[in-house]
Parts: C-alpha cells; structure tokens; sequence
C-alpha cells in the first residue's frame, strides 16, 4: 500500500503570551492510503491539534510532515489551503456549516474554488446530499435541522471534491446513539469506497474496526495498534 501521509519528530507549540504550551511533543505517524485509522487519547492530549496539521488547518512548530510525497511543513499558508481544499476532507465535532446558508449551497462551497460552473456545482452537491440521505433537505438553514442530518451536510461537504483523505474530529460527539451510528455507518461506506479516513473518537466500538489505532497522551504517541488483516481482506 502507498505511504500517503508520513509525520515525524512533528512538535506543535502555542504560544500565549510569555506562556508556551507544547500540545505534540515528537510524533511520528505513516498512514497508508486507503486506511481506516482511529485516534484515541484522554482531554487536552493533542488529538485536534494532530488533526489540525494533519489537515493542513495548521502548520507545526517543528518536524517534518508530507502528504502524497510532498512536504507539507513548511509551505505558505497559501499554497497550503489548496492543498486543503483538493486533498482533505474535514469534519469537526460542532458541524461548522455557515447558518445563513442553506444546506445545498453549504455543500457547494467548497467548489467555489474549483472553477465550476454554477449548473456543475449543483449537481456535484446534489449528488454527495442524495448518499448522504439528505435530498429532501436541499434548501434548509441549518438551524431547521438535526444534529445528525448536520454532521450529514457537513460529510456531503468533506466529500464534495473526492478528496483522497477524509479527517474527522469527534464527529459523533454532540449526536444521540443512533444518530452517531448512522454518521459511523456513512465512514465505513466511505472507507469502503477507497478512502482513506482518519477519525478521532472515544468509542471503542469504531476503534475496533480500525486499521490502525493510534493512542496519544501528553502529545506523544503511546502506542499504535495495528489490526492484522488476512488476504481476503486486506487492500479494500
Ligand atoms: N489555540 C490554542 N492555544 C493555546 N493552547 C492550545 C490551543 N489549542 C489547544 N491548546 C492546548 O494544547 C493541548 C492539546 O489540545 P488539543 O485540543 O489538541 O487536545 P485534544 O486531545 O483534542 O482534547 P479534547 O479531547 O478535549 O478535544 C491542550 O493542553 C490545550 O490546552
Ligand atoms: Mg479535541
């Protein structure tokens, strides 16, 4: 399996002040393309800062990361959103989606960029909203929705480009069971489609279905536990 993700001795402090909080203390991570990686750790470890460089949302203080065989470390915050936007799909806890907008032009936004044209945009975000479950919701504000059909609109979003990787960041954190159920549900589908996908959780229950399982105190990975897979099901 290629190497799509690679991070190593990745160091991230914040600066406050006079005050200097480290939050990754020398990571070293490769994640293979097409992996199911769960990552798991207690409060206040590093896990959204991981997610946040690994997403190119942030630049680490030291360390070096590449993406497809591309350092990612040190480039411009420029060239760096661009990347964002071809390559990674994101996916945060408290949905993030724009409240004066609707649920379709929502979705759309991240092919502003593209250089779509408005007739290909629609249909590209009617397409993700329709696998999503969601096509009977097009012209909804957010508000005028469920937490789960949310987090739904803001998976259509991640998925909109066919990015490569798809991050998410506790993203049954603020749903019920079930509705947490249905959004694991639409990761695996995804992951069985060919994506790689990287997903920050509590639930024991997704980390057992993980490729790999990474855990993660005090900024430093304790351990990584691989799943071994069997011929008939490896490469999926
Ligand atoms: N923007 C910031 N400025 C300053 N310190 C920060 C910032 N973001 C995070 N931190 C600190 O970095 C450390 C790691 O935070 P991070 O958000 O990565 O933890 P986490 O593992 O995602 O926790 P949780 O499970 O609560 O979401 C914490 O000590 C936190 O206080
Ligand atoms: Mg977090």
């Amino acid at each position: 399996m290629a190497e799509l993700i690679k991070v190593k001795a990745l160091k991230k402090e914040y600066k406050m002040g006079k005050i200097t909080v480290p939050a990754l203390n020398g990571v070293d991570i490769t994640i293979n393309e097409g992996e199911f990686v769960a990552i798991m750790g207690p409060s206040g470890s590093g896990k959204s800062t991981l997610m946040h460089i690994l997403g190119c949302l942030d630049t680490p203080t030291a360390g070096f990361y590449s993406l497809e065989n591309e350092e990612v470390s040190n480039m411009k915050k420029s060239k760096l959103a661009a990347i964002r936007n071809k390559q990674i799909g994101f996916v945060f806890q408290t949905f993030n989606l724009l409240p004066h907008m609707n649920v379709q032009k929502n979705v759309e936004l991240p092919l502003m960029y593209g250089g779509y044209s408005k007739r290909k945009r629609s249909r590209m975000a009617k397409k993700v909203l329709s696998e999503v479950g969601l096509s009977e919701r097009l012209k909804h504000k957010p508000s005028e929705l469920s937490g789960g059909q949310r987090q739904r609109v803001a998976i259509a979003r991640a998925i909109v480009n066919d990015p490569a990787i798809i991050l998410a960041d506790e993203p049954t954190g603020n749903l019920d069971t079930n509705s947490g159920n249905d959004i694991l549900g639409i990761f695996s589908e995804l992951h069985a489609q060919g994506h790689t996908i990287i997903i920050v959780t509590h639930d024991s229950y997704v980390a057992k279905r993980a490729d790999k399982v990474i855990n993660i105190v005090d900024g430093l990975i304790q351990e990584i536990e691989e799943t071994q897979k069997t011929d008939a099901t490896a490469g999926n």
